[in-house]
C-alpha cells in the first residue's frame, strides 16, 4: 500500500526519492509524487499511474536537498493527479505525505471549511496539511503535534515547509515509519527497502512519536513533547536480496529461493538427532507455552493459510485445542480469552492492520501474544510478548511464496518445541525434525519440474474457472493454490476440502474444467482417489500433485506433478511449490503483471 520516502542531507533529494519510491513499488500503488521545500516556497510534482509517468513530468534541474515522496494506494478519492500525494496547504507553504486513514476527516474538513479553507482534493489527507497550516505559529514540529492531537485514525506522515526548508517533521501512529541514519544525511521511509541502498543503520519510530530531522541532527519526542532516546539498529537484509538477480520476476526468484530461505529459517534452531528445537525468541515464555490450554492463530491471506496448517500441526503434535481465525473477524468479535490462551499472529510484513489490531485485542484481554513475523522491527514484531522470526529474507512479489513456506516451517518447529515439552517423545521429535531438515533438498527437486508445471498452465490457460481440492494437511494447500492463481492471473479459482465438493461445487464441473487435486500418499489417499473419480466421471480435467512413485494416479489424471514423500504434517511444504509455479506461469501466459497484480498490495495497512 502507500509508501513514504523523505531525504535531508547534502545531496540533491530528487534522485534519492525516486530511487526509494521505485523500491516501494512492490507494495502496490496507483499514483506517485514528490515535494521539495525551499525558502521561497514548496514545489510539488505528482501524477496518476506508475513512477515512470511521474519521471516524465519531473523537473530534473531541481537541486533541493530536502524533500519527501509518496506512492499512493487510493482509499478516499479516486486515483488521479489531484488526489495523489504530497498535499499542499492553501498558502503553498507546507507539503505533507500520509499513509493510513484519518477517520474523523469529515468533521475536521467541515470545521476548516467554516474557517474559510478551500479544499482542492477528495482525500482524507488534505485536512491534515490544512490543519497543520492553520495551527502554525512559527514552529513546524509543534504545529504538527497540535494537529495530530485532533486526529483519529492511523498515520505515518512526513511534512516539509518553506518556513523551515532544511527540515522534515515526521510522525507515526499505526503505520510504519523509520529513519535511515547516513553520513550527514537522514532518509525517512515507511519500509526498509527504500533506504537499503544508502544505509543499514536505522531508527524505528513507535506509535505517537514525532521526529524532527535536519542534516545536522535528529530529535525524537512523543506527541506530548516528552523526549525519547532512540537506539540505532542494523537492518539485516542486503541490497541483492531486494533485486531481481537475473530472474524475470520477484515471484519466480522467491519461489526458487525457497530451499535457501528454509535453510536460513531453520539454521541453528534444530538438533534433529536429539529431537530438540531452539527458538531464542520464545525462550522466556517457554513455561507459559508448556502450560497453554488453548492456541488461537490469527492472520490474513496467505498467512492465514499457513495458520490453518498450524492448526493441524498444533493439534497433532501439541494436543492443545487450536483454532485459526481471520484477524479481521477476530478483532471485532467478542473473543473468549481464558487463562492459558496463547494468541499467535502470523504476518510476513508485520504491518497488516487487521492482524496488528487482533493482536492488540488479544493482549488487552490477557492472552500471551506471540508473533511469527518476517520483517524485523515491524509493528507486529514490536507489539508481541515473544515470537519467532522467519528469516527468509525480504519478500517483494505481492503473491507470497517463500514467506508461506517459512511460516509453515516455523509453525512446525514451534509445534515440535511445544510438543516435546508435553507428550511428544524424543524419538518422534527426532524423526519429525530429520524430515523437516530434508525439505529444502526436496523442494529443489520439485523446482526441477518447472517446465512440467509450465506445461500444466499452458494446457489449461483458456479455462476461466478452476477448482483446487485437498484433504487434511493438503486442504490449506488447496486454498493457497487457488489464491495464488486468482491473485496474479485473475483466473477464478476456488479451494475446498475435497469432500465438500459434493455439497455444491460439484455442480460447477463441466467438460474441461481444471480440477487440481493435492493427492499425496497419506491417511486420506483412498478418499481423494474417490473424489478424483467423481470429477473424471463428470468430464473435469484432473491435475494431480502426487507422491513420487505413485503410478496409480497417472491412470486417472490428465497431468501429474510428482513431489517427494515426507511425513504427512510436512507435506504442505512440498505440495505448495508446484501450485506456486503453475500460478506463476499462468499469469505470465496471460500477460499479467506478476509482481504487481491489479488492485492488490503487498502490505495491507488499512482495514
Ligand atoms: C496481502 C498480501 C498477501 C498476504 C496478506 C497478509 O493481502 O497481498 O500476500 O498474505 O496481505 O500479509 P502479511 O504481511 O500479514 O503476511
Amino acid at each position: 500500500m502507500c509508501g513514504i520516502v523523505g531525504y535531508v542531507g547534502n545531496r540533491p533529494a530528487l534522485p534519492i526519492l525516486i530511487e526509494g519510491l521505485k523500491r516501494l513499488e512492490y507494495r502496490g500503488y496507483d499514483s506517485a509524487g514528490v515535494a521539495f521545500a525551499g525558502a521561497d516556497g514548496v514545489t510539488v510534482t505528482k501524477s496518476k499511474g506508475r513512477i515512470s509517468v511521474l519521471e516524465h513530468v519531473l523537473d530534473y534541474s531541481e537541486d533541493a536537498t530536502t524533500g519527501i515522496g509518496h506512492t499512493r494506494w487510493a482509499t478516499h478519492g479516486a486515483p488521479n493527479d489531484l488526489n495523489a500525494h504530497p498535499h499542499l496547504d492553501s498558502a503553498g507553504q507546507l507539503a505533507l505525505v500520509h499513509n493510513g486513514i484519518i477517520e474523523n476527516y469529515a468533521a475536521l474538513r467541515q470545521y476548516l471549511t467554516s474557517l474559510g479553507v478551500e479544499f482542492k482534493t477528495d482525500t482524507d489527507t488534505e485536512v491534515l496539511v490544512q490543519l497543520i497550516s492553520k495551527l502554525y505559529e512559527g514552529d513546524l514540529e509543534q504545529s504538527v503535534k497540535k494537529a495530530l492531537k485532533e486526529v483519529r485514525g492511523t498515520f505515518g506522515i512526513a511534512v516539509v515547509s518553506s518556513h523551515e526548508p532544511g527540515v522534515i517533521v515526521a510522525a507515526r501512529s499505526g503505520s510504519p515509519l523509520l529513519v535511515g541514519v547516513g553520513d550527514g544525511e537522514y532518509i525517512l521511509a515507511s519500509d526498509a527497502s527504500a533506504i537499503l541502498a544508502h544505509t543499514k543503520q536505522v531508527i524505528y519510530l513507535e506509535d505517537n512519536e514525532v521526529v524532527r530531522v535536519c542534516k545536522d541532527g535528529i530529535r525524537t519526542t512523543t506527541i506530548d513533547n516528552v523526549p525519547v532516546t532512540k537506539e540505532i539498529e542494523e537492518i539485516e537484509w542486503t541490497l541483492e536480496q531486494i533485486e531481481l538477480g537475473g530472474y524475470e520476476h520477484f515471484m519466480l526468484k522467491e519461489i526458487f529461493e525457497q530451499p535457501a530461505a528454509l535453510r536460513n529459517c531453520m539454521r541453528g534452531r534444530i538438533i534433529s538427532s536429539e529431537g530438540t528445537v531452539h527458538l531464542g525468541g520464545i525462550a522466556d515464555v517457554s513455561r507459559e507455552l508448556t502450560r497453554a490450554k488453548r492456541i488461537i492463530l490469527t492472520a490474513c491471506g496467505t498467512a492465514w493459510h499457513a495458520g490453518l496448517v498450524g492448526e493441524y500441526l498444533f493439534e497433532d503434535l501439541v494436543r492443545v485445542p487450536t483454532e485459526v481465525e481471520y484477524a479481521s473477524e477476530f478483532r471485532y468479535r467478542n473473543p473468549i480469552i481464558e487463562d492459558g490462551t496463547i494468541v499467535l499472529a502470523i504476518s510476513q510484513s508485520g504491518e497488516t492492520s487487521d492482524t496488528s489490531a487482533a493482536l492488540r485485542e488479544a493482549k488487552q484481554r490477557g492472552a500471551l501474544a506471540l508473533g511469527v513475523v518476517n520483517v524485523v522491527g515491524s509493528s507486529i514484531a514490536r507489539a508481541t510478548d515473544a515470537g519467532v522470526f522467519l528469516h527468509v529474507g525480504p519478500e517483494i512479489g505481492v503473491a507470497s511464496t517463500k514467506a508461506f513456506s517459512g511460516q509453515v516451517a516455523v509453525l512446525a518447529m514451534l509445534a515440535c518445541y511445544m510438543g516435546r515439552r508435553r507428550h511428544m517423545s524424543q524419538g518422534a521429535a527426532a524423526e519429525f525434525l530429520e524430515a523437516l531438515e530434508r525439505i529444502p533438498d526436496q523442494i529443489s527437486s520439485i523446482l526441477e519440474q518447472n517446465d512440467a508445471c509450465k506445461a500444466v498452465a499452458e494446457a489449461n490457460i483458456n479455462q476461466d474457472n478452476w477448482l483446487y481440492l485437498g484433504r487434511g494437511y493438503q486442504y490449506p494447500v488447496a486454498l493457497e493454490g487457488a489464491l495464488k492463481l486468482k491473485e496474479i492471473s485473475y483466473i477464478h479459482a476456488e479451494g475446498l476440502p475435497a469432500a465438500e465438493m459434493k455439497h455444491g461445487p460439484i455442480a460447477l464441473i463441466t467438460d474441461d474444467m481444471p480440477v487440481v487435486f493435492i493427492a499425496t500418499k497419506g491417511t486420506q489417499y483412498a478418499k481423494i482417489i474417490g473424489n478424483i473419480e467423481e470429477v473424471r466421471s463428470r468430464g473435469g480435467r484432473v491435475i494431480a500433485v502426487a507422491t513420487e512413485g505413485d503410478t496409480q494416479i497417472e491412470k486417472l489424471a490428465d497431468s501429474v506433478i510428482h513431489v517427494p514423500d515426507t511425513l504427512e504434517p510436512l507435506q504442505p511444504l512440498l505440495s505448495v511449490v508446484p501450485l506456486q509455479l503453475i500460478a506463476y506461469h499462468a499469469a505470465v501466459l496471460r500477460d499479467c503483471n506478476v509482481d504487481k497484480p491489479r488492485n492488490l498490495a503487498k502490505s495491507v495497512t488499512v482495514e
